[in-house]
């Protein structure tokens, strides 16, 4: 080969590149994985070789506390999401019941199981949270706990429960690590997110992985926010809506959409329970019919609504509030008039659209839709 005066500067850039690179250890490297790796990877998966920046930061209206996230760690467990191998026959993923357009959702009322089984509830929108670790706190400081009825504590219990769960994935997570070692993406993946000798995937490292990826997901881009951080208005109907929300939502699902003021509450939707939610778990009656609040971040998205998924539409979840609540012994009281009646708050049909117009202004699915969220196989 003849050696040209492109080569030699080719050379010297590529020479003046690494000297950076090794110089601040805060430059990203173009190649993050060798050529074979690469090769080998690009073969199953659609990721670049210069890898999405996972952390991010909360705009000031939340607090401007920016989030470190590790990226080889959350690219594997985005892997690992989308993954079809992970439930028991290879037929359902995380994302089969937790769609990025939809919230991360599921748009129907019960989800189908690895078997063809209907989950028992209705799935939870990872989207409905400015984002799970921002708003529940990290697993030593934890608020509120994962599921209708919180009974896990942390997104690794959360994660191992569904992949187990007969219903859900049924794949022993014992045997997990092994299934996934047969696939050679999953060997390059794992050793480059634990660079110890030992790189064999196990249970604590899929749910490491997982956690990191589900951590990394963050919404705060919505008109809402945009609005609270002062660079756009709202409609006079979202401003009427959203003073009724103020009024007579807020002081459950929160004010600025990422705190709960209260975490789990019974509202009202049927005299008798057939799932019982928390009360199931904790076997005290003072609990039946009691549900986690959910954070209403990309509701018009996320339907079907409530544990079971019984209302179609936002129109009906606001006929609920406005003239169907139930007077369960366990009502919250921030539904109940001063005389200990369930409220009825009566909206008007215009009340009703400005309620529904307001709601839609949370929506931000163009961040969950970022290509470091998407299905990465080819
Ligand atoms: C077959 C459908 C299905 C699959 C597969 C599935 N989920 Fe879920 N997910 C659900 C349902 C249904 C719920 C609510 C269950 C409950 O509360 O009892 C849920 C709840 C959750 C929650 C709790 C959210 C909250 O706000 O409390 C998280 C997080 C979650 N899933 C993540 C995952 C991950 C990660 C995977 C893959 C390992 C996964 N899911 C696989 C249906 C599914
Ligand atoms: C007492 C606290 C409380 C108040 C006040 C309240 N909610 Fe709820 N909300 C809940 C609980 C608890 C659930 C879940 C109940 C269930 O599924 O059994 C819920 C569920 C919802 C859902 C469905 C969320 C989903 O992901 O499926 C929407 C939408 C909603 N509420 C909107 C509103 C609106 C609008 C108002 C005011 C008009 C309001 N809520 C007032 C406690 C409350």
């Amino acid at each position: 080969m003849k050696i040209t005066k492109l080569h030699v500067l080719l050379a010297v850039f590529s020479l003046a590149f690494i000297v950076s690179c090794t110089k601040d250890e805060a430059t990203i490297y173009v190649q993050h994985y060798d050529e074979a790796d690469y090769a080998a990877l690009t073969q199953v998966l659609d990721i670049p070789n210069n890898p999405h920046d996972y952390s991010f930061k909360l705009p000031n209206h939340l607090g401007g506390q920016r989030f470190q996230v590790n990226t080889d760690l959350a690219t594997l467990g985005r892997v690992i999401f989308y993954d079809n191998r992970v439930s028991e026959n290879n037929s359902v993923s995380c994302a089969t019941c937790h769609l990025p357009e939809k919230g991360f959702a599921d748009p129907r009322a019960l989800s189908e199981g690895f078997d063809g089984k209907e989950t028992d509830r209705n799935s939870l929108a990872l989207g409905s949270v400015v984002n799970f670790q921002s708003s529940y706190g990290s697993s030593f400081s934890q608020r509120i706990g994962f599921f209708w009825d919180e009974r896990a504590q942390t997104l690794e219990e959360q994660s191992f429960q569904t992949i187990e769960n007969p219903i859900e994935m049924g794949m022993e997570m014992n045997l997990l690590g092994d299934k996934l070692l047969k696939e050679e993406y999953y060997q390059i993946l794992f050793r480059k997110a634990f660079h110890a000798s030992d790189n064999r995937p196990n249970k604590d490292k899929i749910l490491a992985a997982l956690s990191e990826f589900v951590n990394s997901i963050a919404t705060f881009d919505s008109k809402f926010d945009k609005v609270m951080s002062h660079s756009a208005n709202l409609t006079s109907q979202e401003a009427l809506g959203m003073n009724l929300y103020n009024e007579n939502c807020a002081s459950c699902h929160g004010f600025d959409m990422s705190n709960l003021p209260v975490s789990v509450a019974n509202n009202g939707l049927d005299w008798v329970y057939k799932d019982k939610g928390v009360g199931a778990r904790t076997q005290k009656v003072t609990d039946n019919g009691v549900f986690k609040v959910p954070m209403l971040r990309n509701i018009g998205v996320t339907g079907p609504y409530m544990h079971d998924g019984r209302f179609e539409t936002l129109s009906e979840v606001i006929d609920h509030y406005s003239s169907g609540i139930k007077d369960h012994d366990n009502l919250h009281p921030n539904l109940k008039t001063n005389f200990s009646q369930p409220k009825a708050m009566n909206f008007s049909e215009s009340e009703k659209a400005s309620l529904i117009a307001f709601l839609e202004t949370l929506t931000d699915t163009h961040s969950l839709m970022q290509e470091k969220y998407a299905d990465p196989f080819k």
